[in-house]
């Protein structure tokens, strides 16, 4: 039976109600240079972790967190709730990640980077962090991609160093993101420009008068 196969759970994990918790899950790994137990994993209620996900310890995630299967989810990280951190998701170390955050297949977050509320990370997206690779000063430098609040990143778009994208805006699919996104505008392209205001948009199918209407 499914059920008998096993998931390893490291000492000092607080896993909140109604978990489900599929096979080879692993909870709370300590980091490198800590010891088993050491650091807590905080995991609030109705989480859902699918097969194959990896999280560590010195971690915190809200309430509803739902991984696809083979997420990674490193240390220092704090997500609020009803996270998707879709299948195949790299999540490294120090993000601050705010409530109802999606972040879809195979995304690739580096170092530090801040989501804010209601932010949509595309397919294969990719936040980078050090301008010159290999720097031992990076993390000192631009710092990582800012996601403000509401924002969608377009599959397959990379955001670079210290860009900032503006509450509301939109990444098309396979942009390069090199500067700060203004608020409520679309970006495409390599590098990216801004195109049009997201209020400009128009849905081809005619359901709604103007995509993004349903959000209010
Ligand atoms: C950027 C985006 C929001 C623009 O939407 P839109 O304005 O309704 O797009 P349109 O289809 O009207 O395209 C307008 C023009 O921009 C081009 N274009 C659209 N998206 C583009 C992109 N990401 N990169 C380059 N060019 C793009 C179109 O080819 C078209 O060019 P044309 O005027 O020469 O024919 C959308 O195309 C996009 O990339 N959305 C993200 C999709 C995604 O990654 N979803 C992830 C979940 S599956």
């Amino acid at each position: 039976m499914v059920e008998d196969i096993p998931y390893v759970r490291y000492p000092n994990v607080k896993l909140g109600k109604n978990a489900v918790i599929e096979p080879y899950v692993v909870l709370g790994v300590p980091p490198r240079g800590s010891e088993a137990g050491e650091l807590e994993l905080v995991i609030g209620d109705n989480a859902v972790v699918r097969t194959h996900s990896v999280i560590y310890a010195g971690t915190t995630i809200g309430d509803n967190l739902s991984t696809g299967s083979g997420a990674r989810i490193r240390e220092d990280n704090v997500i609020g709730d009803n996270a998707s951190i879709g299948t195949l998701v790299a999540l490294e170390n120090g993000h601050r990640i705010g409530n109802n955050v999606s972040i879809h297949t195979a995304a690739i977050l580096g170092e530090y980077s801040v989501i804010e509320d209601n932010a949509f990370i595309g397919p294969r997206s990719l936040f980078l962090n050090d301008p010159h690779p290999r720097c031992p000063r990076y993390t000192e430098c631009l710092g990582a991609p800012h996601i403000k609040k509401g924002a969608k990143i377009g599959a397959l778009a990379t955001i670079f160093p210290g860009v900032t994208v503006g509450e509301g805006a939109i990444v098309g699919a396979c942009a390069m993101v090199t500067k700060d996104v203004p608020a409520g505008k679309v970006v495409i392209g390599s590098p990216a420009r801004v195109v049009k205001d997201v209020s400009e948009l128009t849905c081809m199918k005619g359901f709604y008068s103007r995509p993004y209407e349903w959000e209010g």
